[in-house]
């Protein structure tokens, strides 16, 4: 896998005033008729409990220089979910449908409510209708491969 390149996203959802964000790059389209997406969500992940309580998420799709925010949500000694807010200090804004927090500075954004979940190993499919979609101005993308992020 890891020869084959990707993009990298910040999935978030808000669940009690609360918001979560995971670094996610199994994140794909899936559908156009209805339009869904999709990403394999650990088991383990702190996101995997308040997403399945909140049942909508958010993406954000990561700029060339948005390497400190991959690397920040896909830390485990961020705060947890019984924590403080794993965004505070990230300058974001609540995605106008679902309340999940969209980055500042991403490529683009998405708002996504779920539409099934799958038993995936040990992960958990999630497959979300897109409920809200934006672009931002064009940039270059956050890509990771071999392992690595690059620009
Ligand atoms: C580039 C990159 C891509 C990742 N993609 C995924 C993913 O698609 N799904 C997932 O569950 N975890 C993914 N992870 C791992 C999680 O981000 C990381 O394990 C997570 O922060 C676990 O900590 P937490 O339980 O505190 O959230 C990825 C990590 C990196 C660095």
């Amino acid at each position: 896998m890891s020869q084959y390149a990707t993009g990298i996203t910040v999935v978030s959802t808000v669940v009690d005033g609360r918001r979560h964000g995971l670094t996610v790059n199994s994140f794909a389209s899936l559908s156009l008729q209805p339009l869904l997406a999709m990403f394999g969500c650990a088991l383990d992940a702190a996101l995997h409990e308040p997403l399945s309580r909140s049942g909508t998420w958010a993406v954000s799709v990561l700029a060339a220089d948005q390497q400190p925010a991959a690397a920040y949500f896909a830390t485990r000694e961020r705060p947890g979910p019984a924590g403080t807010d794993q965004f505070d200090g990230w300058p974001c804004r609540p995605g106008p449908v679902t309340g999940a927090p969209l980055l500042d500075g991403a490529l683009a954004w998405m708002e996504l409510r779920t539409w099934a979940t799958y038993a995936g190993g040990d992960h958990t499919i999630v497959v979300g209708e897109v409920v809200s979609m934006e672009v931002g101005p064009e940039r270059p993308p956050l890509l990771y491969f071999r392992s690595d992020y690059r620009a």
